[in-house]
């Protein structure tokens, strides 16, 4: 007997219950269901809605059934449809008309937005420690290389010096922005939407703010049409960890070049590579490259929750039942890589030596040069010829501005002298930048140290 069945001659087509049922991807929210009409329950009791008996009844055979879901003891069933009907359907199975009592004054459409916003709080502060740990392994690997020199890069050339430190820095700033935003985001979820019904309210006296305290929210929504039909909140969070998977992907895609024989300035450790089945020299950078392809699933689900809502008129549509899949699904994977990069960069070996040579062999010096020019008194312009010239001469001869007699030098440019050797050196290069943001190591020590605070504040 279904829980509506009341207006129906006949039952639904079995193939019909499995088409709409959600109760195969909803009951992951039992906790979430079950916690929200022990609150209702109370609320009704305490108005005097519901005997306070029947209440405190309801609200003993809830917990009672929560522990039975946990110890496995309870089998959902497909006919129920979702999480709310499963549960309601239990709750009457053991107390009888008592458990008819619970849906008084609520609809599945308000119970199903509170119970996605409280899956979803409790998501966003899962996800946003896994962040906070990353940026941790950040920041201590970035302690440890404050002076490992390597090469910076615009269009993938070799462009100017800067430090491993600094590389990993700008991603911690990065990881500090998504944790920002889903903080953001948590204050928008955590909006109690019980008490809209199924659209328009109930007639019943509510106390709207004794549930949203008894389940922790910190305001109720103020209009019920857009309490039970608003899933900005899924949007909102999908699309933040759309852009957080963006910027694993783009670190992975690093991780893969520096991890290639034609880099090598790291490598994985075998915990996080992979062999091939045929050629035996293979170490292969898997868990870089399946983060980074996860990317696109995780922007294919907010692109599927975009598509399902943009039509929809108010209030509820039944399409809103496959918002769970694409949340879910983009909460789960960020759950699978963040950790996985988190340990991936924590097992790395750096090869400090190879990212040296790499700053040094491709003229990453050369703005340097042109800016020791420019302070001799020559215009930029001209001084950035000069340098070119030289740069060519080195290509064409096989040699490095460093390597480059002084001979060479004035015969390009009668201003050089011996201290532009110094002023080239691409440590000099590094330290030369001690302005906010840069790589010089008194900058990058004191962001590390900035964002050790920031850390321990979280
Ligand atoms: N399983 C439904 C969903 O996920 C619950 C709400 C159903 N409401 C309704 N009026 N059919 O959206």
């Amino acid at each position: 007997m279904k829980l509506w069945g009341g207006r129906f001659t006949k039952s639904t087509d079995s193939f019909t219950d499995h088409f709409h049922s959600s109760i195969s991807f909803d009951s992951r929210m039992y906790q979430e269901d079950i916690t929200g009409s022990m609150a209702h329950a109370a609320m009704l009791g305490k108005q005097g809605i519901i005997p306070q008996g029947d209440a405190n009844l309801i609200i003993k055979t809830l917990q009672e059934i929560l522990t039975d879901i946990e110890q496995g003891e309870v089998s959902f069933d497909e006919k129920a449809e979702d999480i709310h009907m499963n549960v309601e359907s239990i709750l009457i199975s053991r107390i009888g008309d008592v458990g008819k009592r619970l849906h008084t004054g609520r609809s599945r459409n308000d119970q199903v937005a509170l119970d996605t916003r409280m899956y979803t709080k409790k998501e966003i502060i899962t996800i946003q420690a896994l962040v906070k740990e990353l940026m941790e392994v950040l920041n201590s690997l970035a302690e440890k290389h404050t002076e490992t020199i390597m090469p910076g890069y615009t269009h993938l050339q070799r462009a100017q010096p800067v430090t491993l430190a600094h590389h990993l820095l700008a991603y911690i700033e990065m990881f500090k922005r998504d944790y920002d935003r889903l903080t953001d985001c948590f204050k928008r979820t955590d909006v109690l939407p019980l008490g809209s019904g199924a659209l328009a309210t109930t007639t019943y006296p509510l106390d709207r703010e004794f549930v949203a305290t008894q389940l922790g929210f910190s305001a109720i929504t103020q209009n019920s049409m857009d309490g039970v039909s608003d899933r900005d909140f899924c949007i909102e969070l999908v699309s933040d960890l759309s852009i957080l998977m963006m910027h694993l992907s783009r670190f992975c895609e690093e991780i893969i070049l520096w991890s290639s024989h034609e880099f090598r300035f790291i490598e994985l450790d075998d915990a996080y590579s992979t062999g091939s089945s045929i050629m035996p020299q293979k170490k292969n950078p898997d868990m870089a490259e399946l983060i980074r392809g996860k990317t696109g699933r995780v922007y294919g689900h907010l692109m599927g929750l975009l598509t399902t809502m943009k039509g929809l008129p108010l209030a509820y549509n039944k399409d809103m039942q496959e918002d769970k899949e694409a949340l879910f699904g983009a909460i789960d994977t960020i759950k699978m890589c963040v950790p996985v990069f988190t340990n991936m960069l924590a097992t790395v070996t750096v090869r400090e030596q190879n990212m040296l040579e790499a700053a040094k062999g491709g003229f990453t010096n050369a703005t340097d040069a042109a800016d020791w020019l420019v302070k001799q008194g020559v215009p930029f312009r001209d001084a950035h010829e000069i340098i070119g010239k030289l740069v060519l001469y080195c290509i064409q001869n096989n040699t490095n501005l460093d390597d480059l007699s002084l001979n060479k030098y004035q015969a390009i440019s009668p201003v050089f002298d011996e201290s532009v050797y110094a002023a080239i050196s691409v440590k000099q290069c590094v330290e030369a930048r001690n302005v906010v943001g840069g790589p010089a190591k008194a900058v990058t020590t004191k962001a590390i140290e900035t964002n050790k605070a920031y850390l321990n504040s979280l």
